[in-house]
């Protein structure tokens, strides 16, 4: 417990805009400061800071509130947490008393995981440090890899001992909860048997925006060793992997400083670019690059070199980043090592002078960097050619400035000698085949076929399939099947309207997709052959079916007391009947279902592409990752339709 008194001092000591400042870079307008808020996506910005008045407050999002609710907000924090946070930054000390047994129980779980986490980070620095394993295996390591003490400390880097369970027992010794050491990941519990997960690696914590450790990746240091090089925290409540970038704590201040930031892989990469003194450097370490990585780092700048391993998997990231990258109105660039270099290796191979003028002579804009990757199988062959064409062309059709695209455009018609004009029509052609891919917002389209309310998936996805995911689709069939819903046709303001039986069907029909799931697959295709003759069964025909299977399923699924579609849920506010947001609720159905195929064939992809590394397949491994490509391309051409559908 914080007393009245202290939380007084810490409100009148500190400084609102020094305090979001960490967060959000602000500018000084008028009286007040405003920035991009942190809480939601947008391009101009509508977050306000006042300092005098000593709150926020978003015109965008609505969020707003004072010093210690922004830190509530933006750091998930409790307020207790909240309080000590700004107490901490501000040299305030809080007397507490001496929490007990049961008292460290009752905290909220993230709370607990962090204070697990971070007893961990200072048990494995301390064993690096001062324990004669620590400092003869996992220092000498780090040292032999040529990372000064500096950055050794200021990373907390540290040291797990080779033993089956040696951070287990400490931790448990000094009363920390074992549920909590396993759902942070760092004990592995199977029956009644306890080990470290990072047993024998030197270990990397992973720091949240604002400091806390919430995840760690450790190092192998056997090089004979089957098992993975790095294994990482997986995803808790206090560490969601494709919301962190490794570095960001320590690279912050940098990158606003530089109003540029760089984006390496690895951990190693943060490390030799921070001793060379580039400090605004964040890796994405081990995923696929995010959107949500992209958003945070744009809050601090709008402009990233992409700085990745020389290797086809790193080019390939590169070519993936770059998109993303420029999707959020952001400005890439990429570099190049030489074959064989990655920024850790070559960091140690040029002094800091010299490696910020290679940087600087070698980053190139997308344009060039694909033309630089392509153009040598490119120049002879002009079907080549015309491919790296329209491969940039796409991805100068997802920056969303207009004046940004047409100024990609005259250096691509430059560079490849290619019309502007032409340049300008593909990119168009892709705009709207992209907006055209959206039935419910279709502008052109008058005659009687429907359009699918997005991309047609590939083939190999149709047979995964998620149980819950075909059930809620019967269920949308059986109640409302023949609903009428309605769709607005911009260009002649025409209403057209079909049921909703008409609607999925179509949509099943063209993307030439069915339910997997035995029961509802025969259903779905009673609906289908029975349409296709022009008769539109209802749920009395289920409910009385000779199928006894069908007939309690559909008595099931149609009884009141089922709960309302969960993505009805999702959309929070007053609930109303779920009739009134039918069309909403149908559509978003399909996406997500689609989505779910996307994501579990990428799964499995992952995991191919796993074996095909460790066992050298080089064929398989391209096909495979270009595979990947793929699916991550729907994945992310579905989430984008499913946000239009929510707005
Ligand atoms: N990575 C991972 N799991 C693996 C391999 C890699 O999570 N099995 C992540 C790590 O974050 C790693 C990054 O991907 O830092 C880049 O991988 P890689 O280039 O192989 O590692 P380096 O950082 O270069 O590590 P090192 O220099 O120690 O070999
Ligand atoms: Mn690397």
């Amino acid at each position: 417990m914080i007393d009245q008194a202290t939380i007084g001092k810490i409100i009148d000591t500190a400084d609102i805009v020094e305090v979001i400042q960490e967060f959000v870079s602000l500018k000084k307008r008028g009286v007040n400061y405003i920035g991009l808020c942190p809480f939601h996506n947008e391009k101009k910005p509508s977050f306000t800071v006042s300092q005098a008045k000593g709150i926020y407050k978003c015109f965008g999002c609505d969020k707003g509130g004072n010093v210690v609710n922004f830190i509530m907000q933006h750091e998930s924090l409790t307020y207790p947490e909240a309080l000590k946070y700004l107490a901490n930054k501000y040299h305030i000390e809080i007397v507490e008393k001496e929490q007990t047994q049961e008292e460290i129980q009752q905290k909220n779980e993230r709370e607990s995981l962090l204070i697990v986490s971070s007893y961990a980070q200072k048990y494995f620095t301390e064993t690096l440090h001062k324990n004669e394993e620590g400092i003869a295996v996992g220092l000498s390591y780090f040292k032999e890899r040529g990372f000064q003490d500096n950055i050794i400390e200021k990373f907390q880097l540290g040291y797990c001992l080779d033993k089956k369970d040696g951070f287990t027992n400490s931790a448990l010794s000094k009363g920390y909860n074992l549920d909590y050491l396993v759902k942070t990941g760092l004990t592995i519990k199977k029956d009644d048997y306890k080990f470290d997960r990072f047993s024998a690696r030197v270990i990397f914590p992973i720091h949240s925006l604002s400091g806390s450790v919430v995840g760690y990746g450790g190092r192998t240091l056997k090089s004979d060793d089957k098992a993975a090089k790095y294994l990482n925290s997986p995803e808790s409540e206090l560490y969601h992997k494709s919301k962190e970038l490794y570095g960001i704590y320590f690279a912050k201040k940098s990158i606003v400083a530089n109003d540029k930031c760089y984006l390496v892989e690895g951990y190693t990469d943060v490390l030799s670019m921070h001793q060379a003194g580039i400090e605004n450097t964040v890796a994405s370490s081990g995923t696929a690059l995010t959107d949500e990585q992209i958003r945070l780092l744009k809050r601090f700048t709008k402009n990233v070199t992409i700085l990745f391993d020389s290797d086809i998997a790193g080019k390939q990231a590169s070519l993936r980043g770059i998109d993303l990258i420029l999707e959020q109105g952001m400005n890439v660039k990429t570099l190049l090592l030489p074959e064989g270099e990655d920024p850790d290796s070559y960091c140690h191979k040029l002094n800091s002078s010299e490696l910020i003028n290679y940087i600087e002579n070698n980053e190139k804009d997308f344009i060039a960097f694909k033309i630089q990757l392509f153009i040598s199988e490119a120049k002879n062959d002009p079907v080549k050619r015309a491919n790296l064409v329209t491969d940039i062309v796409r991805s100068i059709a997802v920056i969303p400035e207009k004046i940004v695209r047409s100024e990609y455009i005259k250096e691509c018609s430059n560079i490849l000698d290619t019309k502007e004009q032409i340049l300008h029509s593909e990119v168009n052609k892709i705009i709207s085949q992209k907006a055209k891919l959206k039935y419910y917002k279709d502008k052109s389209d008058d005659d009687a076929t429907i359009k699918p309310v997005s991309a047609p998936l590939p083939y190999y996805i149709k047979e995964y399939f998620y149980e819950p995911q075909e059930r809620e689709i019967i269920r949308l069939l059986l109640n409302y099947g023949n609903f009428e819903i309605t769709f607005q046709n911009a260009e002649d303001d025409k209403e057209k309207s079909l049921t909703i039986m008409e609607f999925i069907i179509n949509e099943f029909q063209s993307n030439d997709l069915k339910l997997i799931y035995p029961v509802y697959n025969k259903i779905f295709e009673e609906y289908q052959n029975h349409l296709n003759n022009g008769i539109r069964l209802d749920d009395k025909y289920f409910i009385n079916h000779s199928d006894e299977e069908i007939s309690k399923l559909t008595a099931n699924l149609i009884s009141s007391s089922y709960d309302l579609s969960k993505i009805w849920k999702r959309h929070k506010s007053e609930v109303p009947t779920e009739e009134m947001k039918l069309k909403e609720i149908v559509i978003e159905t399909l996406i997500l279902y689609k989505n779910k195929k996307v994501c579990m064939a990428l799964e499995e992809t992952e995991e191919q592409l796993k074996k095909a590394q460790e066992e050298n397949l080089t064929d398989e491994l391209k096909e495979l990752q270009q595979k990947i490509i793929v699916l991550n391309d729907y994945k992310m051409l579905l989430s984008k339709d499913l946000d239009i559908t929510i707005l």
